[in-house]
């Protein structure tokens, strides 16, 4: 790689950054490209998230991705917010602008294109959604954005599930998301669902972990996606392919979140093939 007078810097800020994949993804795609763009991580530490967004501004970095745990609270520290990233409440990727950076949110429609990659859709879907905490809350408002017939949001508590229900329909309009407690499985209604497993339940090292044990909950689920990608496959994905149904990790969300990051800010459309070869990369990079 040349680096001269013209490169463009990228990067990530976060806490703490040592284990992201990001600058696979976004070094790789730039080599591909042949375009002249580095990706680095950026340990922002503390409360300087405000200093790191102006200091970032003021060096000219081209666009920022942003991680754990200032996905908020960057938000007060922007120019503008695309309108799904301001309802999620969640800011993921930072573009430049001429004022200062706009926010964006690329892990939903990222895992929209993941799922479509694997022909799963949402549309028309009766859906089981694991979870209440951020991530579940921005799958269900994808759920909602994409026209899913009917969502189920289960979680161990039954207070953030109504939570997370009442605020998501409210912003929609629509009472689609049906707040229940997690082991009230047994009074879904008898349909085969999309299931999408959005807690941290199952994440390394706590391989064993599952989210359900039940045998016979795993009899209603026809396809799953786990937001997880660290083990490649979870003991909910097994469980679910033992029981019949197809499931997919978080590793192509990871994937897409990072390459629609990368259209934003150059102004490009990455192929398929391009995709491909990033998730060999990554693959490779993980172990
Ligand atoms: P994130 O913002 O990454 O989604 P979070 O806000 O900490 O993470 O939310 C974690 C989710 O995992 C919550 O839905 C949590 O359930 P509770 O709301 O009941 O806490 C769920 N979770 C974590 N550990 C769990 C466990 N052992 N069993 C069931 N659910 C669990």
């Amino acid at each position: 790689m040349k680096i001269d007078g013209k490169t463009r810097v990228c990067g990530l800020i976060g806490n703490p950054v040592e284990h992201t994949l990001s600058p696979v993804i976004h070094n790789h795609l730039a080599k591909i490209e042949n375009r002249n763009l580095v990706y680095v991580p950026f340990l922002v530490e503390g409360d300087r998230v405000k200093e790191a967004i102006e200091g970032a501004y003021a060096l000219n970095i081209y666009g920022l991705n942003v991680t754990v745990p200032y996905k908020s609270a960057v938000i007060p520290h922007l120019k503008e917010i695309d309108k799904l990233a301001g309802n999620i409440g969640a800011v993921n990727t930072l573009v430049r602008t001429e004022n200062g950076y706009k926010g964006y949110n690329t892990d939903m429609p990222g895992l929209l294109r993941a799922m479509e990659s694997e022909n799963y859709t949402i549309r028309g879907e009766s859906v089981i959604l694991l979870g209440a905490g951020g991530a579940a809350r921005a799958v269900a408002m994808l759920c909602m954005e994409q026209g899913a017939k009917e969502v189920f949001l289960l979680n161990r508590s039954m207070e953030k599930a109504i939570a997370v229900a009442k605020e998501v329909n409210g912003i929609y309009k629509e009472e689609k998301i049906v707040p229940m407690k997690l082991t009230d499985y047994r009074m879904l209604p008898e349909r085969r669902y999309l299931a999408i497993q959005a807690t941290s339940v199952g994440l390394y090292p706590n391989v064993e972990d599952v989210v359900l044990m039940e045998e016979e909950f795993y009899d209603k689920i026809a396809a799953a996606v786990d937001l997880i990608y660290n083990p490649y496959e979870t003991r909910f994905m097994s469980m679910v392919k033992a029981h019949g149904g197809r499931a997919m990790n978080g590793l192509k969300m990871l994937l897409y979140q990072g390459i629609i990051a990368y259209e934003l800010w150059n102004d490009v459309t990455v192929s398929q093939e391009t995709a491909e070869k990033i998730l060999i990369k990554m693959k490779e990079e993980r172990k």
